[in-house]
């Protein structure tokens, strides 16, 4: 659940004086908190998986990998905005679920929901998303922006970029795209989803629900049958595992930038950036619907629909549907 602030501020001071001790005082009177304050954090931190060790005269050491989890990420977030709050569970329905019942409660914008596991993760379509324990991120982020609800779409491509950009430091060598709408591709298996869910008035958004899922840890080879040559997974791409709190860090870093920029200038920058790593512009397409299309795709519009021109010399504009090849 939410943790304290004074929690991830020794946190953050443990982190940054590494595998050197840390007196109780010292941290006490940075914090302005009292020095039993400090010890009840330090064992609720320990409880957390903390590995703290402590000496009677030297004070407080952290001397091992940290684990993932709220205080990990926020005790190195330099965001303003996304993960100004983050709830943490080890097991969950599905984030998305938890993240609008706490919009719906009031929860401000940039909330995040984060989660170890979850047993009804939900994808586009009415999928399922495989979402095993403790290898990969499963987050949902409470955003509340000013748009009509057409404009929902270039939200999902913003955070298509987001995450395509994030995964791009992980795995440089490799070919990271984007499928329309928003899946993100390793060398053309899918390494992320996002799932976009918006409560709407008539003409604005009230909230929206910008979950998503990327594939970090898990080993693909123990996926179910259908699924292990169509899915990525970074860490195995890459030379190392990932970790997870900073892949975190950086995803929700990154989904503020654009975001921000998306608010500012509109979807134009954005969708400049989506083409970059879309790679089926001027290809032979076929998106599956009812109604099914096919044809040449032309790109995507400032709203992030896609532009097909059909054998009969018109260009439709493609605004759902599963896009099959
Ligand atoms: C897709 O590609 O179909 C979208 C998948 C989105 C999965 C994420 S995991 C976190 C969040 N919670 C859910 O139930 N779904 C999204």
């Amino acid at each position: 659940m939410n943790v304290s602030e004074t929690e991830v501020e020794i946190l953050r001071l443990l982190k940054k004086s590494r595998h050197a001790y840390l007196s109780g005082q010292e941290i006490s009177r940075r914090l302005g908190v009292s020095r039993s304050a400090v010890w009840k954090h330090i064992e609720a931190l320990r409880k957390n998986g903390f590995s703290i060790e402590a000496s009677p005269k030297k004070g407080y050491n952290l001397n091992a990998p940290t684990p993932f989890g709220a205080s990990d990420i926020l005790s190195e977030l330099e965001t303003e905005l996304v993960g100004a709050s983050i709830h943490y569970f080890k097991s969950i329905d599905s984030t998305n679920t938890k993240a609008a019942e706490l919009a719906r409660e009031g929860a401000g914008e940039g909330t995040c929901v984060i989660a170890e596991s979850q047993s009804s993760g939900r994808g586009r379509l009415g999928r399922s998303w495989l979402s095993p324990a403790g290898v990969n991120l499963y987050t949902s982020i409470i955003l509340r922006p000013k748009l009509a609800p057409n404009k929902a779409q270039s939200i999902a491509l913003m955070a298509a970029v987001a995450v395509a950009g994030t995964i791009e430091r992980y795995c440089k060598a490799n070919n990271v795209t984007v499928k329309w709408p928003n899946d993100v591709m390793i060398d053309g298996r899918k390494a992320a989803g996002i799932l976009i869910e918006t409560s709407s008035d008539v003409d604005r958004i009230k909230y929206l629900i910008l979950g998503i899922g990327v594939n970090l840890n898990m080993n693909t080879t123990e996926a179910p049958d259908e699924l292990c040559d169509k899915i990525a997974s970074i860490g195995c791409e890459g030379t190392r595992p990932v970790e997870r709190s900073e892949f975190a860090r950086r995803l929700y870093s990154s989904i503020e930038k654009w975001y921000k920029i998306l608010l500012s200038s509109g979807s134009a920058p954005i969708i400049d950036v989506w083409r970059q790593h879309f790679d089926k512009e001027g290809k032979k397409v076929l998106i599956k619907g009812p109604p099914d299309v096919e044809g040449i795709c032309m790109g995507v519009d400032e709203d992030g629909s896609l532009l097909i021109r059909t054998s009969d010399g018109k260009t439709r504009r493609v605004t759902s549907g599963d896009f099959v090849s």
